[in-house]
């Protein structure tokens, strides 16, 4: 099984990822959690590059997004997924059609590069949606250095938070989270959808 996990800068989807990961593993399960852009020893570089914001140009940051889920697609998911283990990756095609339309680029235009991909396709996507204002509050609270991207404010992962939510409204593998809940909440939610996968 492949799940990913999807939401906007401090909507708290790493958290029950990793949640998720162990109650799946207390079930007897093998299980991958990653995570991108960076989630393998050729990625790290790119996720350095990208997050550090020396590239402007919003067409070399998509390919270069596109470049990381390649090799992390090649030399990290499919491999797990083959030997049986349940993958959880931490943002997927979805961040790159939801963060790259909103900084600037054509939604159809990215929606259908990224697609051209073909990359394998999750069973599950838990999507975490939160006011922008509620997700940068939360990422002070921890005292996180905002990166390139949090540092582009409100009105950015507002932008980001409703292509998410067009996103959703048209692929069926996509839940919608409310992540204004609690966390034990939602830790119960997801594994209900988990549960009635099987
Ligand atoms: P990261 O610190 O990993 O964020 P988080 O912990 O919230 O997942 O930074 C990744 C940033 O990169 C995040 O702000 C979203 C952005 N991003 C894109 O713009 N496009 C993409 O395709 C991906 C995977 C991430």
């Amino acid at each position: 099984m492949f799940i990913t996990f999807e939401g906007i800068d401090g909507s708290g989807k790493t958290t029950q990822a990793l949640k998720l990961k162990s109650w799946l593993e207390e079930q007897g399960h093998e299980v991958l959690y990653t995570f991108e852009p960076g989630g393998c020893e050729l990625c790290k570089g790119i996720r350095e590059l990208l997050l550090s914001n020396s590239i402007k140009d919003d067409i070399a940051r998509l390919i270069l997004f596109l470049g990381d889920r390649k090799l992390h697609v090649e030399s990290v998911i499919e491999p797990a997924l083959k030997s049986g283990k349940i993958v959880i990756c931490d943002r997927y095609n979805d961040s790159s059609i939801a963060y790259q339309s909103a900084a600037g680029l054509d939604y159809k235009f990215v929606r259908e590069f990224v697609k051209s991909f073909n990359f394998i396709e999750p069973d599950i996507t838990f999507m975490f949606d939160i006011k922008a204002e509620d997700a940068l509050r939360r990422l002070e609270g921890r005292g996180r250095d905002k990166d390139a991207v949090e540092s582009s404010g409100v009105k950015f992962l507002s932008c980001v938070r409703e292509i998410y939510k067009d996103i959703a409204a048209c692929e069926s593998r996509i839940i919608l989270i409310d992540a204004d809940k609690s966390e034990l909440e939602i830790a119960d939610l997801i594994r209900d959808y988990i549960k009635n996968l099987n």
